[in-house]
């Protein structure tokens, strides 16, 4: 009955039937397999939140490739460009589980270089001075393994499969970027400030990066549902904010939030208001950086075209070649 295989699954043939037996499998915490039978609302969801996720890995190269030419150590170079590069290719594993939803690559593209996907809206925050690598790995990947670790048990059988690789390497990205904040932390009065500026400009955006309210987003129910999400934004949001206001506090650095405060009873932090306005304009192309990174982004495609075109000659020719042999 479930390995229809992709074309079976279209618009329309969604019967109460297979729903009702789609759900049960969810509920028994059996993953879905490409082949499997879904809904179509189900693989349009994932394809959506599957190359989202890819885009973002990819452009959020960018604001750490800034600071290559300029890492104050040759250690902190080597470091930074092995997570660079990792993050390249979580991007490829992440297009690849999109893939296997019947997706092109061509089209993943296609989408990010027109404007029309989205990406995290962290990454069109600017990346001022070597600290920000710091806060980038620290509250920036911290933030995104703290979704990722859930995502580990994602419904579906070849993304929940990439992530489990992805946390590994996120887990070192977090540790490096808050190695870099004790060093500047505990480092002169002026390094100091340079790790509480970045702070004071990454805090709220990072928080940002779990989306809106549950009040607010439009996917959560249905996804929470289908297990494609695992936890609610809000509620993966105060984890991360449970886990990181410590570490802060062990940097001797501020929270740039005046409400910030930890209640007794229940044992965790309350959070003052997130700016949804902010984050509002910044997904809709509007935040200081979204023109640089598009521009980075088609600049990068424009510029692989010969490398594409390469490769397809070459394919093509071995494909005679077999052909003769
Ligand atoms: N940035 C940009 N867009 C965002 C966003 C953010 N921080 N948060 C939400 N959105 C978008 C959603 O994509 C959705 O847009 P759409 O309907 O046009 O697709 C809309 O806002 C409404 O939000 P919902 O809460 O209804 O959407 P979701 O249920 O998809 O939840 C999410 C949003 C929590 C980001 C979820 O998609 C998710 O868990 N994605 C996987 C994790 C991911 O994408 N992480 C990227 C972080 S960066 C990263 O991993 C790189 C690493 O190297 C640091």
């Amino acid at each position: 009955m479930y390995s229809q295989g992709l074309r079976d699954s279209k618009a329309g043939d969604d019967s109460p039937e297979l729903l009702e037996a789609f759900q049960k499998r969810i509920d028994n915490e059996e993953k879905i397999e490409p082949r499997d039978w879904m809904p179509q609302a189900y693989r349009q969801t994932l394809i959506r939140q599957i190359s989202q996720h890819a885009h973002s890995e990819i452009v959020g190269q960018l604001p750490e490739a800034n600071w290559v030419s300029r890492a104050p150590t040759l250690k902190r170079k080597l470091i930074l460009l092995a997570k660079i590069q990792d993050e390249a290719g979580h991007g490829l594993y992440l297009y690849s589980a999109a893939e296997t939803l019947g997706e092109s690559r061509h089209k993943m593209f296609e989408d990010l270089l027109s404007g029309k996907a989205k990406y995290s809206s962290i990454f069109n925050y600017p990346t001022l001075n070597w600290a920000d690598v710091g806060a980038v790995g620290w509250l920036v990947d911290g933030a995104a393994i703290m979704n990722q670790v859930a995502l580990c048990r994602t419904s579906y059988g070849p993304y929940s499969r990439s992530m489990v690789k992805i946390c590994k390497e996120e887990s070192f990205h977090q540790r490096q970027g808050y190695d870099i904040m004790i060093k500047m932390a505990q480092g002169t009065a002026q390094q100091k400030a340079m790790a509480q500026d970045a702070i004071n400009r990454l805090w709220w955006p990072a928080l940002m990066m779990f989306g809106p309210s549950d009040k607010d987003s439009k996917h959560s129910g249905q996804s929470m549902k289908w297990k494609i999400k695992r936890f609610s934004n809000d509620d993966l949001r105060d984890k991360f904010i449970n886990a990181t206001v410590p570490q802060a506090e062990y940097l001797g650095l501020t929270i740039p939030d005046k409400d910030l405060k930890y209640n007794e009873k229940s044992k965790t932090y309350e959070h003052g208001e997130i700016d949804w306005n902010e984050f509002v304009n910044v997904i809709k192309g509007n935040g200081e950086c979204n023109q640089q990174r598009m521009d980075a982004r088609n600049r990068a495609y424009d510029d692989g075209k010969w490398v594409r075109a390469t490769a397809a000659a070459y394919a093509k020719k071995q494909q005679k070649n077999e052909k003769v042999a």
